[in-house]
């Protein structure tokens, strides 16, 4: 019996045909794949401007970068996020200020966020976390009128929608990422950084590619950020895919909804009025939860948990930044989170196999 994956890569006769296209052509990078896939993004979302970039933690850096961060600014972040939300600003000398997270969507408090805003607060980093969307109104409202920029981490979040809207349109800038466990992927790590602002986009654009504004003349502070033909081209085949996919995805989320509600000690994911959740990964929260990753795990039926260490309470954090106040919700829902199989590609007969472990688990 084939192990259950926590997550699977799709790959198809189209993708491989055209990546061939790609090696034949002998343009690797900025050339037409990077335009096409950049402008699909830019549709799909209805933003002003896409910019691929090498990876997500890539697009965060020249995101913070746009900032013009002097040392001790401060950006409000979750505590309860992949890392790469927070380090970044350790390079520009700022310091992130973390918040606790909701004990529904696992989303930041934006209470906290209220409550943590200080004179030197220069920005906001909204983690749409799981694929669940931030509420977005009350930060825009904290942000108004205080020179407080808002930067979207939408990194698990393609295709979420907050109040109808794309995640990734109604802050500054909007981040993705493409790491391959994503809900889409690019054969390798990617990014793309999204933005209404022309200025934002602009510089972004320059300065993911050495700050050079013709091919020998670099009037801007860049690096190397680039995204290559190859990504870009499987890039625009996912992202055809990805709608279809997240219906897929929330019929799952369904499907085990659907079998962990009868049980009082597992909390099931709660999807917010408001929101319309594109689910990277399907998140419960139980009692004695290494017992059941040992049980899945048994039963050769991988599970996850994101994220075991909360960013606040991580080592590096602690040298660079000294010890960080106590966030009592995030440190509380760490021991509890395990994340289920999720993937649109997953077989019928394999839900089927997570179904029955599922109840001879509960039941045991
Ligand atoms: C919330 C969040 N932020 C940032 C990143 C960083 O993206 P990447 O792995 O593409 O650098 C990830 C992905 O792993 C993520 O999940």
């Amino acid at each position: 019996m084939d192990d259950i994956k926590l997550v699977k890569q799709f790959m198809d006769d189209e993708i491989k045909t055209e990546v061939m296209k790609v090696l034949d052509s002998g343009y690797y990078i900025k050339g037409p794949n990077l335009k096409n896939f950049e402008s699909s993004f830019q549709e799909y979302l209805g933003v002003k401007h896409a910019i691929g970039v090498s990876s997500g933690t890539a697009a965060l850096f020249l995101a913070y970068n746009e900032l013009n961060l002097n040392p001790g600014d401060e950006v409000i972040v979750p505590s309860h996020t992949f890392i790469a939300t927070a380090t970044p600003l350790a390079f520009f000398k700022a310091k992130p200020v973390f918040v606790d997270c909701d004990p529904d969507t696992y989303c930041m408090d934006t209470e906290d966020v209220k409550e943590k805003i200080t004179s030197k607060t220069r920005g906001i980093t909204p983690v749409h976390l799981y694929g669940h969307p931030v509420d977005m109104d009350s930060l825009v409202e904290i942000a108004k009128d205080k020179k407080i920029k808002i930067i979207e981490d939408c990194c698990q979040a393609h295709g979420s929608e907050y109040k109808g809207k794309k995640v990734g349109t109604l802050g500054d800038m909007g981040v993705f990422s493409f790491f391959p466990s994503k809900s889409m992927t690019v054969g390798g790590d990617g990014g793309m950084l999204v933005t209404n602002n022309d200025k934002f986009g602009e510089m972004l654009s320059v300065k993911r590619d050495h700050g050079r504004t013709t091919k020998y003349e670099n009037e801007n502070l860049g690096l190397n950020f680039r995204l290559s033909e190859i990504q870009c081209v499987i890039g625009k085949i996912q992202l055809k895919h990805l709608p279809a996919w997240i219906e897929k995805r929330r019929e799952i989320v369904q499907f085990y909804n659907n079998i962990l509600k009868n049980y009082s000690n597992v909390k099931i994911p709660v999807e917010k009025e408001w929101a319309k959740c594109g689910y990277y990964v399907y998140t419960i929260q139980i009692e004695n939860r290494d017992k059941f990753i040992d049980y899945f795990k048994e039963k050769k039926i991988q599970t996850g948990v994101y994220y075991p260490i909360p960013v606040h309470r991580q080592p590096i954090i602690e040298r660079i930044y000294g010890k960080q106040p106590s966030l009592p919700i995030t440190e509380g829902i760490v021991d509890k989170i395990v994340s289920l199989p999720l993937s649109p590609l997953l077989t019928e007969e394999e839900l089927n196999r997570i179904k029955i472990e599922i109840i001879n688990y509960m039941e045991r």
